[in-house]
């Protein structure tokens, strides 16, 4: 699936697979979990370098700016000369008839400046737009790559930061910062030979001026620094203060949480905007006070040729180009902290992209040792529904984090058999699912399919074997057709065979529609039970050798039941199949029924047995019993 790959590791960094990269000196990279927290830095030449290979590959693009913006700057310059040869030679000289001529010419320049500027800007940004498309897939392509314990690590809403408002901050970087700055240096270089071919003296007045700024520009950028890092701190929290309340809404709203929550986000806000305050003011300090320095420069210059030049034409002449030179002198200086802030939002946006593309935990991707020796070996994988036992889990050991989840689970589904798992609630029912399809991976223990090792079946062919049909359904945006196909391209007699089987087409029916019906985002516009018959049609249409079906706990009213019931009836036609049973229906008619409790396997055994045995499963099955009579 990989469009394009993360860029690998550059000389001198650490290999970081499954943990961010170690600090280094002089950068505050804190894990993960904290990566707001960042240097503030303007330049750094090793995430200057890393992106440099996102955008590499557009290098033609830069070739042609870089031969459009000296034009630019070239066509830019030239009109003060111009200006200045009609002034002196035309309108003081007496010969105005050369006057339409020279505006002719002065709008030629123009136009000219302003085509090469358009071009200039165009591959720039062009560039700018092609890197972030790369960089984005490079992100997306890598978050999918990813195994579910990498999202209990990273939230989504920091994801989602990671693709938009970072990328958006890079391009930036390509639109009005370092890149330009490159441009505005080279102009002023230009300006400073100009004017030192014009006139020596006056040139080195202007220059005296230049400490000043440089101290100048270095006060305002540790300023802005400082202010930087106080900004992102804030920032973080406030998106992430915003995104729990937006996403958990319904509940504030329900439980009267809204004007608490409004109060905590004001007080947030506020800590925000403070800190926005040394940065406005350094901004605005250095735009009034490199704008005096210019004037001050003109200044010098006028008061220097009226004390030391002769009364002339010439003299005037020289007059007036300085004073235009000098003002586009300090143009790009004025701007400079605006650029520098662009710069550090580019920088460490960068830097928590690449942070991002250096956690990794791949879903048995390429560096899962046992997956490549499997690719590599010599004998073919037994074949398929050869083995008596279709899933087989020994002394299975697992947890998420501290707490032992499972713990030792010992499991036989023979092909062909429907196994109900029963168990209260957290007792590792779903989480075994997990392990089963390898979202998680064991910590100890055996587990197998067709008697192979679930390490040693490459993971796209265990998803297509074996096929989960979970508690809770999510639908996608788009029609109907589209949530049962899922991407595959399946024949329309097919798909309407499969919604046909589950009854699903009775279910739409009811509701007027079809399975061309627009879904609306996450499926909102279905209730449960649709969603739960579309999740059926998914499952029958892939045709798993195992089916695993982690029952709905929430009870839909009694039509929706039986079609659900004759649905989920209609998949498991000889089909090998494990089911979290919350349905008393489905636990009597399975062949075994398996009883967890706290992350172990207690009892085993059928309905009869298990209730003449008057156990764990007695009871549940008395509460069971109750629920549905309620
Ligand atoms: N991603 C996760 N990170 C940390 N802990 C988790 C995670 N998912 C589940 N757990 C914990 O693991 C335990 C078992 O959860 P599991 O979802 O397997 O229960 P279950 O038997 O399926 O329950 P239910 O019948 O309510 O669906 C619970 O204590 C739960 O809090
Ligand atoms: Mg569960």
């Amino acid at each position: 699936m990989a469009a394009v790959q993360p860029a690998p590791n550059t000389p001198g960094t650490p290999p970081a697979v499954g943990s961010p990269p170690p600090p280094s000196p002089g950068q505050g990279r804190g894990p993960v979990a904290e990566g707001e927290l960042l240097s503030g830095s303007a330049y750094d030449l090793r995430l200057i370098r890393r992106l440099w290979r996102y955008t590499a590959p557009h290098w033609h693009l830069l070739l042609a700016w870089a031969l459009f913006m000296p034009l630019t700057i070239a066509l830019e310059l030239v009109q003060p000369f111009l200006f200045k040869y009609a002034l002196t030679e035309h309108m003081i000289g007496g010969h105005l008839d050369a006057l339409p001529l020279d505006t002719v010419a002065y709008m030629g320049l123009v136009g000219a400046q302003g085509a090469s500027g358009f071009c200039e800007q165009w591959f720039l940004q062009l560039a700018g737009q092609r890197t972030m498309h790369a960089l984005r897939i490079a992100i997306f392509d890598h978050v999918m790559e990813q195994r579910a314990a990498f999202f209990d690590r990273i939230p989504v809403g920091r994801l989602m930061t990671r693709m938009t408002n970072d990328i958006e901050s890079l391009n930036e970087m390509f639109a009005q910062g370092a890149i330009t700055l490159v441009a505005d240096f080279i102009k002023m270089i230009a300006i400073l030979c100009l004017m030192l071919a014009f006139d020596v003296q006056l040139t080195l007045l202007v220059v005296v001026t230049l400490p000043f700024l440089v101290g100048l520009v270095e006060y305002a950028r540790r300023l802005m620094r400082q202010s930087f890092r106080q900004i992102r701190v804030r920032l973080a929290a406030m998106n992430a203060f915003a995104q729990e309340h937006l996403s958990g809404i319904r509940v504030v709203l329900l439980l009267g949480r809204a004007k608490i929550a409004t109060r905590e986000y004001d007080e947030i806000n506020a800590g925000h905007r403070d800190a926005y305050l040394p940065q406005i003011r350094a901004d605005a300090a250095m735009y009034a006070i490199v704008e005096a320095i210019g004037r001050v420069a003109v200044g010098i210059v006028i008061w220097y040729a009226a004390g030391h030049r002769a009364a002339s034409v010439a003299t005037v002449g020289i007059v007036y180009i300085f004073i235009d030179y000098i003002n586009r002198f300090f143009i790009p200086v004025r701007d400079l902290s605006a650029k520098y802030t662009v710069m550090q939002g580019a920088m460490a946006a960068s830097e928590r992209i690449f942070q991002l593309l250096d956690t990794d935990e791949p879903d048995g991707g390429k560096s899962d040792p046992a997956i490549t020796a499997r690719e590599d070996a010599e004998d073919p994988l037994p074949p398929k529904n050869a083995a008596a036992i279709a899933v087989e889990m020994r002394n299975v050991h697992f947890s998420y984090g501290a707490e032992p989840v499972l713990r030792g689970i010992d499991l036989r589904v023979p092909r062909g058999a429907t196994v109900a798992v029963v168990g209260a609630t957290g007792s590792g029912k779903s989480t075994m699912i997990k392990l089963l399809t390898r979202l998680y991976e064991r910590d100890r223990g055996a587990i197998k399919i067709d008697g192979v090792d679930l390490r040693d079946i490459p993971l796209a062919e265990l998803r297509e074997r074996v096929t989960v049909v979970s508690q809770d359904v999510l639908l996608f945006a788009g029609t109907l057709a589209e949530n049962i196909a899922l991407g595959k391209p399946y024949e329309r007699v097919k798909l309407d065979a499969a919604v046909r089987r589950v009854g699903l087409d009775r279910a739409l029916e009811r509701r007027g529609a079809d399975i061309m019906a627009p879904v609306s985002e996450r499926g909102a516009n279905f209730s449960a039970g649709e969603r739960q018959l579309v999740a059926f049609a998914r499952a029958l249409l892939r045709d798993p050798e195992i089916l695993i079906l982690d029952e709905a706990t929430a009870h839909v009213d009694p039509e929706a039941e039986g079609l659900i019931e004759r649905g989920v009836a209609e998949l498991m036609k000889g089909r090998t199949t494990l089911v979290i049973a919350h349905r008393l229906s489905t636990i009597r008619n399975a062949d075994l029924i398996v009883v967890m409790d706290k992350g172990q396997v207690v009892e085993q055994g059928t309905h009869t047995e298990l209730v003449a045995r008057g156990g764990l499963y007695a009871a549940l099955e008395r509460t069971f019993r109750r629920q549905e009579a309620e």
